[in-house]
Formats: structure tokens, C-alpha cells, sequence
């Protein structure tokens, strides 16, 4: 791209283009590019219907110039400009939005970065020292002033609309230096005030529970200091503007960081009305050495922007994960539909038992028979076991091969659980390695569900379990693993002095070093086993991100599987992670938590919102339960592209016990489906009548009730009525629910 309006030589790089029917960045916007301009030294990256734009300064230092809607090809910015002291209590490094603060400069607020030097500074300046653009991203190079640290900052723009940042921290001196906090990137906000943003927390069991308050003066944190991503706070944001962003419309900046240790995510206002976010690694306990010439590379931290409002902000969010990071991207293989026997059979798996339900589940229409927990070792309840990966022949007198070949007879295919990185002290793997275990030394440890973290950090555990899981696979026809983790950690000890291979501040690493391997095992296993697939679970969802999404087809949102709980549930997760990863199974009633009853056809609604599974006990369903899941799947498998590829609607949130309506419109916008939900009626009022969206209003739609009663309108209809006054559906009493599937009807040719 040239820019006449001034002499600059610069550089365009077209990654990838993007055009979909209905997307508001189509099409002049649908593209990511890079512009290098090195006489203003300006950096401009272009992602889907988003800008972002920084520069350096009269001090050298890297500023952030602008993040908001996409700018036109020749706009020009206000060259990148120290702000000055505000008083003697605000310097300039406050008020300037920096790209990437190390801290140094009186710099109060959250720093990027912050080292202890061997000469007993523990300040940064970093300057601007070069760019380069290589393989669709951007790579600038800060360097300190005196102290032997480079930072290389690295920039991706997708076409999805999405943005990538990280950083590695290098050390080119020859002594050890240290690092303290190190995060992945800072996103500034446009100076100004009036800011709410959106973020998810949650429990064991009540994950995904969305929050939204203004931004206010100081800093607003979530975080993990488990080792893992967490149930309790999930790496995603939403700003809006509070006046004028809407589910619909205004302007949302948003993004998640892709790390599945300990992190941390602070949101904050100088009260200078510049609001900052930077993520990265969990500064909590947190010590990173870097020897001479070694390097620390920080997690990616994705973001967006758009100005059609918080729906908009999730949509982008679902295809760029689709298309970007799931393990099947580009286009990732429709998820099947699941069996799974955890809440049927508990630990009580056997060979007879596991093929009888199999021989139901294929009849219902699963395509995926997934045997849970309680296969192995000498594992009759969760006090022991995990560890022991042998088949427990009392279960499998015949080992998985019986059972596998009939699930594989019936034209399914096969997964099985596995909890790879936990151990019960109770177990050979613990009585032959009680070294291997997270913990300090002489300490007591605290056990969570009768169980202990294995070091993954340590190369010989890392090896044990490659090697296990390898062989699990390679010698049985396994084409799908649910990988759980059960626990948090307590005591997150490495115990390298008495090893005589480190440091105590060495032994903090494992905060890193520990999910590094456990990508590295990931990454490898898919290399080696091309068809495998895997699904994230940690006692539900407590380990869903950016991070591990990259190695796992699908997660499991949440152990709560009472539908009415999962209509929030789902509604949360979906703002942050797209419904084609995340998996939702049918399971009996009265659930096991709230004890709630709800008729079958509501819990397949409710499980039909992502990757459709079923989990109840079959062998305890009635011929007629039998006949209407077997309907409901079929349904499903018409619709299953449009929601899990498509582009969702929610149309009405999902707050506990009201009416809910979520909408899927296929990405050609040949199909649409509408999923209503009636919890609970209220003196006696209809069911709300809701204009439904993303539909061609020039269309006409052929409408197909999954239940004809349920719906009171014409065959069919146009897409200007629909997203007029919507549908109406006589969803009545408790519990009451029906699905719609619309079909564009094209003109003849
Ligand atoms: C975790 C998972 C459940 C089930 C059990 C088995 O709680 O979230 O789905 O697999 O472990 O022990």
C-alpha cells in the first residue's frame, strides 16, 4: 500500500481474505494486513472490521495510537506524542499509553514487564530498536538502555477480526537475569471515561457466570493462582461504551488470553481516564530465570473490536476459534454426537454393562460411545487408581478389545477417559514415585478429591505420561480422549535444591515449564495419532482458554448438566467460546444437583445449544424415551452445521427461570433454527414473541416446526416479518420447550 499524502516506504501483506453473507466487515473491510511505516515509525494491523495502530515517540518508546473501528486505507493518526506530566505525582509514563511498559519511569501502574538485573536494578526503559514482518506477523524489538534485555513484541492481525499479541523476553547479556512479571500485551483503551466491561466467574458446578460493572478509577482484577485456567475466573473480556453498547449495537472492545496455567488479567484506570488491560502469566509467586542468551516467550492475548454490539463481539470471537485455533481449523469436523457413561454408570463400568448401553446409544443415533472413569487400574471409587493405566480385568476380563469392536460394529466410534496428569497416593505409580508429585519438601500436602498433582515440569513424568497415553492409543482403536483434571494446586513445590539442579526461584518455573509439557504432549500425540480428538474437562469447566483450545477439539462446559442451569451456563460460555466446542449432554432426572425435573425434549433443547450428548442410563429409558431421543438426534443432525459453524443470536439473555430464545443462522444463510425456552409462565402471559435477527429480510423462509402444535404462523414467511416481530411460539406452564428450523427459500434460477 502506498501513501501518497506522505513519503514512507511501507509494506502491505494480504494473509488471508474473508467474506461471509451477512457479516457487517464485508467486504472492502474483510482483510488482515500489516503496514509498515518506518519514516513516522507507525505500525498499523488490519483485522476484519478492526484497526490498530501504534508508533514511537519522542522518547523512544512504543505508544499505542489507536484500537477501534477499521480506518479508511489513507487515514492518517496524530503522530505518537509523550503526554506530559500531569503533576509531580503523574509523570508522563502514567498518562502516556504505552505499548508495552516495563517498569521504570515512575511508572505506577501495571507494568508489561519487570526484572531484577544482576547489578541490583530493577528498572526497564525500553526503546524502540527495529521491525520486521515475517510470515503474516509483525516482530518489533524494544531494547533497555543499559541493561542487557531485548523484548521482541509480536503482532498477528486474522481476517476473522481478531488481533494476537505476545511477547518473548530475551536476556542478551551474559549474566542470569530475572524475571518477576511478565505479560503477554497491554490493550489501551481510547482515552475517555463511561466504560463497562463484561467478564465470566464461577464454581465447581456454576461455571461462566457473566458479570457486567462500569469501569471505575483503580484496577479491577481476575485471575487464576491455581496452575490452571480455573472455574472460578475465565481470560475474557468485554468493554462497552455504557450509553450506547447494546447485545446489538455499539462499540465492544474484547479479547482472551490463550493460557491454561495461572494468569492474570487486570483491568485498569489510572483515573486519568486511560484504561489499560493487560494479561500474561500470574505474577503470584512467580520467578522466570533467563540465562545468557535464553528467552521467555509470553501466552498469546487475542482481541477485537467491533461497533454491532456484544452479539457481534461473541460471533467474531466463535468463527476466528473455528477458523484460527481449534485443532481442526481451518474447518474443523462437525463435532458427533456423544454417549458417555459417567452419570449412568459411575465407576461401575463393565464389559457387559458398557456394551448394552452401546447397543442403545446407536439406536438413539450417537455417533461417539465414550467409556468415563473407573476402567482402570484398581479404581472402584475415586480413593484410588489414578495412575494406574492397565485395564482392570475384573471390569474387562477381555481388556477394551470386546468392547471397542462392538461399539465399533454398531458404527460408532470409541473414546475413553483419562486423567493423565493426577495420581491417588493409593496406587503403584504413587508407591513407586512419591517424588513426583507437586509439593515442598518436608511439607504436609493437601490432598483434593484423594488425589495429588504429578509435576509435569519433571521431563520423567512428562515422558511417563507420553508414553502411556501413546500406547493407550496405538494399541486400541481409540479415536477420542476426554482428558480430565480434577484438582487445583496447593502445593505447587519442585523440589530441585536437594536434585542439585536449581534454585528455589528455578523451582517457580513449573508455573510455566508445567503447561508447556503439557502442550508439548498434546501437540505430540495429535502429530503421531492424526484422527484423535480430544475434549478439555477439568471437574467440568475449569480449564477452558485460547490455549488449550488449540490442542483439543471440544470441552466439557461444566458438570452441572441440570437444564435449567446449563441455559445460563451455556449462555455465559458463549460469549467467550464458541458452541461447537462445547459439549452438553442429556442427562436423567431429578439431576443430581438441584434434584429438578424437566421433561426429556427440554434437556435435548438444552444440550442441542453446542456439541449434542446424551449421559443418561438408558438401559433405564422407556421405549417411548427411546423413540423421542431418537427423534430429537435426527433433528439435531439437520441443524448440527448451523449451530456449530453458524452464527449465533441470542435473542433474549438467559437469566435463571425466565423465557430465553437463541437463534443459529447458517454462515450461507441457507438455514436458520430458533431454539425457545419456557422455564417457568407467569400470570398466564404468552410466551414472548421475539424479532429474530441475522436473516436476509428481502428472503422468504420455509418454516419447519419441530413440533407443528407449538407453532402459530404461516409455512412461510418473510425475513422481513421474522426479524420484524419474530415468531410465535405457544410455549405454555413448566418447562416447556420447541425448536424451529427455518430454510431460505432461494428464487428460481
Ligand atoms: C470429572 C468430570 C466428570 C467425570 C468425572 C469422573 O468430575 O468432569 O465428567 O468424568 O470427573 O471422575
Amino acid at each position: 500500500m502506498t501513501r501518497n499524502s506522505r513519503q514512507s516506504s511501507s509494506c502491505f501483506h494480504v494473509v488471508l481474505a474473508l467474506c461471509g453473507i451477512g457479516l457487517p466487515i464485508c467486504p472492502s473491510a474483510a482483510q488482515n494486513s500489516i503496514t509498515v511505516d518506518k519514516t513516522r515509525l507507525e505500525w498499523r494491523l488490519d483485522a476484519g472490521e478492526m484497526s490498530y495502530v501504534f508508533g514511537v515517540n519522542e522518547h523512544s518508546a512504543l505508544q499505542s495510537l489507536y484500537w477501534g473501528t477499521r480506518l479508511s486505507a489513507d487515514a492518517e493518526l496524530p503522530k505518537a506524542h509523550i503526554a506530559p506530566d500531569r503533576a509531580s505525582f503523574d509523570l508522563s509514563a502514567t498518562n502516556t499509553p504505552l505499548e508495552y511498559a516495563g517498569w521504570g519511569e515512575g511508572l505506577p501502574v501495571e507494568p508489561a514487564l519487570k526484572v531484577d538485573s544482576p547489578d541490583g536494578n530493577r528498572t526497564l526503559i525500553l526503546n524502540y530498536s527495529s521491525s520486521t514482518v515475517k510470515d503474516g506477523v509483525l516482530e518489533v524489538v524494544l531494547k533497555d538502555a543499559t541493561e542487557p534485555v531485548a523484548v521482541h513484541l509480536f503482532y498477528q492481525p486474522f481476517a476473522q477480526g481478531v488481533l494476537a499479541r505476545w511477547s518473548r523476553i530475551e536476556n542478551t547479556g551474559q549474566q542470569p537475569l530475572r524475571i518477576e512479571q511478565a505479560a503477554s500485551a497491554t490493550w489501551n483503551l481510547p482515552r475517555g471515561s463511561g466504560y463497562a466491561w463484561s467478564w465470566l466467574t464461577g464454581q465447581w458446578g456454576a461455571e461462566w457466570q457473566l458479570h457486567t460493572a462500569p469501569i471505575v478509577s483503580g484496577a479491577q482484577v481476575i485471575e487464576s493462582r491455581r496452575g490452571s485456567t480455573s472455574h472460578q475466573a475465565n481470560p475474557w473480556f468485554a468493554v462497552g461504551r455504557q450509553q450506547e453498547t447494546t447485545e446489538t449495537a455499539g462499540p465492544v472492545w474484547f479479547g482472551e488470553l490463550g493460557w491454561s496455567g495461572s494468569w492474570r488479567m487486570t483491568v485498569e484506570d489510572s483515573a486519568l481516564e486511560q484504561v489499560r488491560i493487560t494479561a500474561g502469566y500470574n505474577p503470584f509467586d512467580f520467578s522466570y530465570t533467563l540465562k545468557a542468551g535464553e528467552s521467555l516467550e509470553t501466552p498469546r492475548f487475542y482481541a477485537g473490536f467491533t461497533s454491532h454490539g456484544e452479539g457481534e463481539a461473541s460471533r467474531i470471537l466463535h468463527r476466528f476459534q473455528r477458523e484460527a485455533i481449534l485443532p481442526g481449523r481451518p474447518d474443523p469436523r462437525p463435532r458427533p454426537i456423544i454417549y458417555n457413561s459417567w452419570e449412568a454408570t459411575g465407576f461401575d463400568v463393565t464389559e457387559q454393562g458398557q456394551i448394552a448401553l452401546a447397543d442403545k446409544a446407536a439406536k438413539l443415533g450417537v455417533e461417539r460411545f465414550v467409556i468415563d472413569d473407573g476402567w482402570f487400574g484398581q479404581r472402584k471409587s475415586d480413593n484410588a487408581g489414578l495412575g494406574d493405566w492397565y485395564v482392570n480385568t475384573t471390569k474387562f476380563p477381555h481388556g477394551l478389545k470386546p468392547v471397542i469392536d462392538h461399539v465399533r460394529s454398531l458404527g460408532m466410534d470409541f473414546g475413553i477417559w483419562v486423567e493423565p496428569e493426577m495420581v491417588n497416593p493409593d496406587s503403584d505409580l504413587y508407591r513407586k514415585h512419591p517424588d513426583w508429585v507437586l509439593n515442598f519438601p518436608n511439607r504436609q500436602r493437601t490432598e483434593a478429591r484423594q488425589q495429588l498433582v504429578l509435576n509435569l515440569a519433571r521431563e520423567d513424568v512428562r515422558a511417563f505420561v507420553f508414553d502411556f497415553l501413546d500406547k493407550l492409543v496405538s494399541e486400541n482403536d481409540i479415536a477420542f480422549l476426554k482428558w480430565d483434571y480434577n484438582r487445583n494446586w496447593t502445593e505447587p513445590g519442585w523440589d530441585l535444591q536437594s536434585a542439585g539442579s536449581g534454585t528455589a526461584n528455578d523451582a517457580k518455573e513449573v508455573y510455566v515449564r508445567y503447561v508447556q509439557n503439557l502442550y508439548s504432549i498434546l501437540a505430540e500425540l495429535r502429530r503421531k495419532h492424526p484422527k484423535l480428538e480430544i475434549e478439555s474437562c477439568s471437574g467440568g469447566g475449569g480449564r477452558v482458554d485460547l490455549g488449550i483450545l488449540r490442542y483439543t477439539d471440544e470441552v466439557w462446559p461444566s458438570d452441572n448438566t441440570s437444564a435449567l442451569d446449563r441455559l445460563v451456563l451455556q449462555n455465559g460460555f458463549t460469549h467467550a467460546y464458541t458452541p461447537e466446542a462445547m459439549v452438553a449432554w442429556v442427562t436423567d432426572v431429578p439431576d443430581y444437583l438441584n434434584t429438578s425435573t424437566v421433561p426429556l425434549k427440554f434437556r435435548f433443547l438444552v444440550a442441542m445449544q453446542g456439541a449434542l450428548g446424551i449421559g443418561g442410563n438408558l438401559s433405564k429409558w422407556t421405549p417411548e424415551m427411546l423413540e423421542e431421543g431418537a427423534r430429537l438426534t435426527s433433528f439435531y443432525k439437520t441443524v448440527r452445521s448451523t449451530i456449530q459453524t453458524g452464527r449465533l443470536y441470542w435473542l433474549t439473555g438467559a437469566d435463571q427461570g425466565s423465557p430465553s430464545q437463541v437463534e443459529y443462522v447458517a454462515q450461507d444463510g441457507s438455514q436458520a433454527v430458533l431454539f425457545g425456552y419456557q422455564p417457568l409462565q407467569h400470570y398466564g402471559l404468552e410466551y414472548p414473541q421475539v424479532a429474530l435477527q441475522g436473516l436476509d429480510p428481502n428472503a422468504q423462509y420455509r418454516v419447519r416446526p419441530l413440533d407443528a402444535a407449538k407453532y402459530m404462523g404461516d409455512p412461510v414467511v418473510s425475513g422481513s416479518v421474522l426479524m420484524g416481530l419474530g415468531l410465535r411460539l405457544d410455549l405454555r406452564g413448566v418447562s416447556d420447550s420447541s425448536a424451529v428450523l427455518l430454510e431460505r427459500i432461494d428464487p428460481p434460477k
